[in-house]
């Protein structure tokens, strides 16, 4: 399989102006095609009761209601860089009302918590709109913030392994906007080259879309 990363099409700013824009819509793309791997991702997740976990780029809250269902006695925080993914997140969570959580506007490369605040960080379909550069130090800003022991548990679209998977990369090629600007990736050499251990790597389809479910351990600052 090329395992050859496309070029990011959206800069900084088009991203927070597109997702803005397709806020409304979002979750119809998020429940068809990325349903299968959230919850494989909260499996490999597995949060228990009372931990601290962060969600970076929660859109419009999909997988952050999940992560309080399943931590009522814990705190969970959420970031995102759109304003209106984050309107739709804090209306979808009201409706659980459940009430130990924090929302943040802010850009995940510059987190505001302090070192090693949390148990876990989950992060879904974010990396595939960025350009590769960006890779590294966001992860390193991930790693930061959470506990030594800490688990991460990422989720992207990827490359396609069988030609229906395929389609989606070639409708990027030909127009990006339809996908949000989003490419197929493969995060793990990356969670490797900053020192993430034990990392595990799935591939799910649905409906054809390839994403891949990455979960790395802290072991070590
Ligand atoms: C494809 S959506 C995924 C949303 C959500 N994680 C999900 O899986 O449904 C990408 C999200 O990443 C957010 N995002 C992009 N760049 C970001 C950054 N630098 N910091 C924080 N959020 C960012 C966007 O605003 C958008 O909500």
């Amino acid at each position: 399989m090329n395992s050859h990363i496309l070029e990011a099409r959206l800069t900084h700013d088009e991203i927070i102006r597109k997702y803005d824009r397709i806020a409304s819509i979002y979750d119809l793309f998020g429940i068809l095609m990325e349903w299968k791997a959230r919850q494989r991702a909260l499996n490999l997740a597995s949060i228990h009761e009372g931990e601290r976990v962060l969600e970076v780029a929660l859109g419009t809250g999909l997988n952050f209601v999940e992560i309080l269902k399943r931590n009522s006695c814990g705190w969970v925080d959420g970031i995102d860089i759109s304003m209106k993914m984050l309107r739709r997140a804090k209306k979808r969570i009201q409706r659980t009302g459940k009430e130990n959580y924090t929302l943040y506007l802010c850009d995940c490369r510059h987190l505001p918590f302090e070192d090693g605040t949390f148990d876990v960080l989950m992060n879904q379909y974010m990396f595939d709109i960025l350009p590769v550069e960006d890779f590294v130090p966001i992860l390193e800003e991930f790693k930061r913030v959470l506990k030594r022991g800490g688990r991460i548990v990422l989720v992207n679209m990827t490359k396609g392994e069988k030609w229906l998977n395929q389609i989606y990369e070639e409708i990027y090629k030909l127009k990006p906007p339809l996908l949000a600007g989003c490419r197929g990736v493969f995060v793990q050499p990356f969670l490797e080259k900053i020192g993430f251990k034990e990392i595990e790597r799935e591939f799910v389809s649905q409906l054809g879309f390839p994403s891949e479910v990455v979960r790395g351990f802290k072991i070590s600052d």
